[in-house]
């Protein structure tokens, strides 16, 4: 199978997250939306990966979903994010996957994250992503979910993805 995984990021979470996954799977190629242009019709099967800033989905990312809602549709489809509060997953998943296409995921899961560098950002940002971080330390720690990859990777092994 031919699989995409179309991601995109900031600081390099989501992106090494999407290679980490890559080594589970056959004939994949990685794309991030960021940097180039990828027709999901050219494959078999699509992996989105998106990291989350305010509540939203990377734009490249949202972008994609929306621009070819209908081809990934018809694909068997999975989609991982990275973010680090946890509460909000169902919501911004709600938000940002349309629901036929929610319905249809094999997977979708939350990776986890780290906030380790904040020099792409305003100081606006860097005092938003400094609060998140001091309130959601206080419920969990602030790491990559390796059982939740794991998790990821059965329930595309379960329809024979990989
Ligand atoms: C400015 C800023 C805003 C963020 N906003 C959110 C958020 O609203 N919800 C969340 O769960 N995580 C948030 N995060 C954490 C990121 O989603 C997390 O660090 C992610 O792994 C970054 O991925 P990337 O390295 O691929 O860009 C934020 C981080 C920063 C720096």
């Amino acid at each position: 199978m031919r699989t995409l995984i179309a991601y995109a990021g900031k600081t390099g979470n989501t992106a090494k997250c999407a290679r980490k996954l890559a080594i589970h799977l056959n004939q994949v190629t990685l794309v991030d939306l960021n940097a180039e242009v990828v027709n999901p019709k050219d494959f078999d099967a699509v992996i989105v990966a998106s990291p989350v800033y305010s509540h939203k989905f990377e734009r490249s990312v949202g972008s994609f979903l929306k621009k070819y809602q209908e081809i990934l549709q018809t694909k068997p489809f999975a989609a991982f994010v990275t973010m680090v509060e946890y509460d909000s997953f169902t919501k911004v998943i709600k938000k940002e996957i349309a629901e036929p296409l929610r319905k249809k995921a094999v997977a979708i899961a939350n990776f986890g994250g780290e906030v380790n560098n904040l020099t792409p950002f305003n100081w606006h940002d860097k005092i938003i992503a400094k609060s998140i971080i001091k309130l959601e330390s206080k419920k969990h720690p602030i790491e990559f979910l390796p059982e939740a990859e794991k998790q990821f990777v059965a329930q595309l092994n379960k329809v024979e993805w990989i």
